[in-house]
């Protein structure tokens, strides 16, 4: 009898994926469902032959200098990769993979459930309700911000804005105008009507919603930061699906506090799960838990696209979603 390769999972997963999981591996999952430290991260790496983090376990170099080193591939559950020193992992002859595709719908579907929420003053509405402060219909009563046929600006034009664009354009008659430094055929772009422009600030002006698409590396770290804010229109919100240090927090919950932009809609925060405190305050703010691919569907396909790419690896056949 051939010996399975022992797996670490950190967190629970989906029912599916762990019964797929234990049917190919020796997986040691973590039941507790809270995050490893440091040093229970290296244990990981000193005793298993893969490691199957997500994206709130931090492998850095500390984690990745672990002797002897036993595993021989980390594959991610999630697409964000920001959470793993790839470049460490990759000078210690490690492989690592990450979920992209399977999640890019849910995650568009958040980032517009956020532009319509925090525009259209959703949640404060229903906290109204639930207060019971409601004293009935008026026509000057909790009014928002129009979103039909305005101007949603793209920082970034990957797969996830890429379906933002759609939906915003195809469902909600926006135009839609993007940066990215890596810009797509332009008649991929036309199709989805959107419209490159040469820099941020040529969107921020312009954009009566502004949508972040980027992923986190040292280069967009405070990519908007409180001049980039200072750029947005007054009547703007902004919206962060991507990762929360792309966003000074400090300098935009300035910027809310001045007027310098009508609201915010975030999923991520730059000291998850920390918020800073004033955002908890502010009524045209929507703050969600990083709920982008949180649905039971989306989690089981990131679940089993990090166990393919774990089962082909030890199959020595090449894996589906290397990053390194
Ligand atoms: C990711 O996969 O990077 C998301 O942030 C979590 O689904």
């Amino acid at each position: 009898m051939t010996t399975r390769p022992r797996v670490v999972i950190t967190r629970k997963i989906p029912a599916a994926c762990e019964e797929e999981a234990g049917r190919l591996f020796d997986a040691v999952i973590n039941r507790d469902d809270t995050p490893l430290s440091t040093a229970e991260l290296q244990d990981a790496l000193r005793q298993a032959d893969g490691l199957l983090p997500t994206v709130t376990d931090k492998v850095t170099a500390e984690v990745l200098s672990a002797e002897p080193l036993r595993a021989r591939i980390i594959a991610n559950f999630g697409v964000g990769f920001n959470n793993i020193d790839v470049n460490t992992a990759g000078a210690r002859g490690l492989t690592v993979t990450n979920t992209p595709d399977v999640l890019t719908d849910d995650t568009a579907d958040i980032a517009v459930t956020l532009l319509l929420t925090v525009a259209r003053r959703a949640v404060e509405g229903d906290r109204h309700v639930r207060n019971r402060q409601w004293t009935g219909w008026r026509p000057t009563h909790m009014l928002g911000a129009k979103v039909s046929g305005k101007t949603l600006g793209l920082i970034g034009f990957g797969r996830i804005a890429r379906a933002v664009a759609r939906r915003a354009h195809h469902g909600f008659g926006m135009r839609v105008i993007f940066h990215d430094p890596f810009p797509p055929r332009p008649e991929d772009a036309r199709a989805l009507g959107a419209e490159p422009r040469d820099n941020i600030e040529a969107v921020l002006r312009e954009a009566d919603f502004v949508s972040l698409h980027c992923p986190a590396t040292p280069e967009t770290r405070h990519l908007i930061d409180s001049a980039r804010l200072g750029q947005m229109q007054r009547h703007a919100f902004l919206i962060n699906t991507a990762r929360g240090d792309v966003v000074d927090e400090a300098a935009l919950v300035a910027a809310l506090k001045a007027g310098t932009i009508a609201g915010a809609g975030l999923d991520v925060f730059e000291k998850e799960p920390a918020v800073t405190p004033d955002l908890l305050a502010m009524e045209n703010v929507v703050l969600l838990p990083h709920l982008g691919s949180a649905t039971m569907e989306t989690r089981v396909a990131m679940g089993m696209r990090a166990i393919e790419n774990l089962k082909l690896f030890f199959a020595g056949q090449p894996v589906r979603d290397r990053v390194v």
